[in-house]
């Protein structure tokens, strides 16, 4: 009887996962894979020369076969367009860049019926300069949006600043808080507080502790952040009961003011927010931006949140190019990710494994392919399909839910020399159209070449979707091979146990494992140039091969252990 039990327990360990989620993670995104869309970017239906919403309907198809189950829209607010569509005018209505409020309805109902989700950008932290709640606030402390923003008196002394800033620190401490006091003659002058730039006022969510000597800062339940809580849920209420499936929280850390070590802003997230959100939305899905999971999803109870570019928990070491650290101390840096070979683990994999413990079982850390603020994947010496493959081997076969940032599926290339659009800044080469096919202007729009939203790469051997639909080995069939693979095999979902197999000290290959129950893979990943080796514990017998980018590879179990040997710029996964 025991006996019978203890298999039992075994099968049902089988079966499901090995840790279970929490209760308040919406059913469907455990099997989620996102796709990111910058909305002006992806597809112009009206020949403009800016994407838009039906352009998005249009590819409705194409999404669904890549593999992904949900899409994450960047901002489509009506915007004053100083950042991308950050500086919200109006967060009940749709631009018109991109169409109506009833074209949103329609996006969701039709991605709705090919079972894709949809997930809009809240931008919590801040409005635009011309929102009409700052007009009105600007002029009198007893309006009905006077409270909305923070309007300080005078500027105290800056306190002195440790280290260098990041985006992290720029969410909100104390040195960056004074910084963001914005000079102005409004009759509410002389300054008010900003979130990010200077057409981007803060929204008024509190202080975390309220110095009297300083009048502008108020409670987090004094009356205004009071009203500035129901006017967000009212915003989230508004879209959620037009069918959408929750928002990506833009800056979520950095609602509460002076809040140093966040604990107050977490709270307003847990005991409000999320909790509210939960309750009313089980479905639905609250995804952070606030880059230390350890604080949003294990202590805030978001469901999810990056490890990407910013913050002191990053992946800059395995991908990006040209510098480490800030400042001076800054040095030149080849990434892990990188046909050379001389990139290093230990930096990336002691973030990430802190991350990965602090919320393993309770929500997720995804690492994104990339994103609309820093720069793709397709970059400077990483720009083969075979050395992308790599790269997409890895982001698709990690813990979490995948992200895609739109084109890296076909490899869409960093425009380094792209000109700085909507306030993008440096941003605006990640930014770029996406390259459909061979007709005008890659299929993106009809409008004349100099009217397209940022220039597209003239290179006429650039890779397009047509291109790659028509490839066997392209980049695009290959992301769909690995996506599929995910799906089938549990043991590479988003749930299943993760743990680095191979050493530090050998960083290539990377070999990791993948567990749910019984079921056990290993990835392994060589990005360098040369073909490798690792000898790995004994197992008791060999694995079966069953997908990745090699052209040879080899898994022998010898006298001293399991010998894996992987051809250049290569990846393998493998099965037990
Ligand atoms: C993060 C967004 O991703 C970025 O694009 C924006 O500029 C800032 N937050 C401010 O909203």
């Amino acid at each position: 009887m025991k006996r019978i039990l203890f298999i039992s327990i075994l099968c049902l360990l089988a079966v499901s996962g090995a840790l279970a989620q929490k209760p308040t993670q919406p059913s469907w995104l455990s099997e989620a894979v996102f796709y990111q869309i910058y909305p002006s970017s992806f597809q112009d239906s009206d020949g403009d020369g800016y994407g838009d919403l039906k352009g998005i309907m249009s590819r409705l198809d194409y999404i669904k076969s890549i593999g992904v189950t949900a899409i994450w829209l960047n901002p489509v607010y009506v915007s004053g367009w100083t950042d991308g569509g950050y500086d919200v005018i109006d967060f009940y209505k749709v631009d018109k860049r991109f169409g109506t409020n009833s074209d949103l309805v329609e996006l969701i109902r039709q991605a709705h019926e090919r079972g894709i989700k949809v997930v809009m950008d809240l931008v919590a932290g801040h409005s635009s300069d011309q929102n009409e709640w700052f007009l009105q606030s600007r002029e009198a402390p007893d309006l009905r949006y006077s409270d909305y923003y923070i309007w300080p008196s005078f500027k105290p002394e800056e306190p002195a600043q440790n280290g260098p800033m990041d985006y992290a620190a720029l969410m909100n401490s104390s040195a960056s808080l004074i910084r963001k006091f914005v000079a102005t003659d409004a009759p509410r002058g002389p300054y008010y507080v900003k979130n990010f730039f200077d057409t981007q006022p803060a929204l008024n969510f509190g202080f975390a502790n309220p110095d009297p000597e300083h009048p502008w800062e108020q409670a987090v339940d004094a009356p205004g952040p009071m009203a500035m809580r129901r006017e967000l849920k009212n915003i989230i209420s508004f879209w959620m009961d037009k069918g959408v499936d929750g928002f990506r929280v833009d800056m979520a850390a950095s609602l509460v003011k002076n809040d140093f070590d966040k604990s107050a802003t977490i709270k307003l997230w847990k005991e409000d927010f999320t909790k509210w959100f939960d309750e009313n939305y089980p479905e639905g899905i609250l995804i952070a931006e606030w880059f230390n999971p350890a604080q949003s999803v294990a202590a805030a109870d978001f469901d999810l949140d990056f490890f990407c570019h910013d913050g002191q928990y990053n992946y800059s070491s395995l991908f990006f190019y040209g510098r480490r650290g800030f400042g001076p101390n800054a040095t030149p840096s080849t990434p892990y990710f990188d046909k050379a070979g001389t990139g290093e683990l230990k930096t990336w994999y002691d973030l990430y494994t802190y991350q990965y413990d602090a919320v393993h079982g309770n929500g997720y850390v995804s690492m994104p392919s990339g994103n609309h603020d820093f720069n793709r994947v397709c970059t400077e010496g990483r720009t083969t399909p075979e050395e992308l493959k790599v790269a997409m081997t890895f982001f698709l076969t990690m813990p979490g839910v995948p992200f895609i940032f739109y084109g890296d599926e076909i490899g869409l290339k960093q425009n380094p020399n792209a000109p700085s659009t909507d306030g993008s800044g440096g941003r605006a080469g990640c930014r770029i159209p996406m390259l459909w096919d061979g007709t005008s202007n890659g299929g993106f729009s009809t409008a004349p070449i100099d009217k397209i939203y940022i220039p597209q790469d003239p290179d006429p051997n650039r890779m397009t979707v047509e291109k790659e639909e028509n490839d066997p080995n392209s980049l695009l069939n290959y992301v769909r091979t690995v996506l599929k693979l995910r799906k089938d095999v549990k043991a590479l979902g988003a749930d299943a146990d993760w743990r680095l197999v191979s050493s530090l000290d050998q960083p290539y290959p990377m070999v990791y494992e993948r567990k749910l129950g019984l079921e056990r893979c290993y990835v392994v990943l060589n990005p360098s140039g040369k073909q490798v080796s690792v000898t790995l514990p004994t197992e008791a017998s060999a694995p079966q091969i069953i997908g990745g980018s090699y052209t040879k590879c080899t898994y022998k179990q010898t006298k001293k252990g399991d010998v894996i040997t992987l051809s250049p710029i290569s990846s393998a996964i493998f099965k037990f």
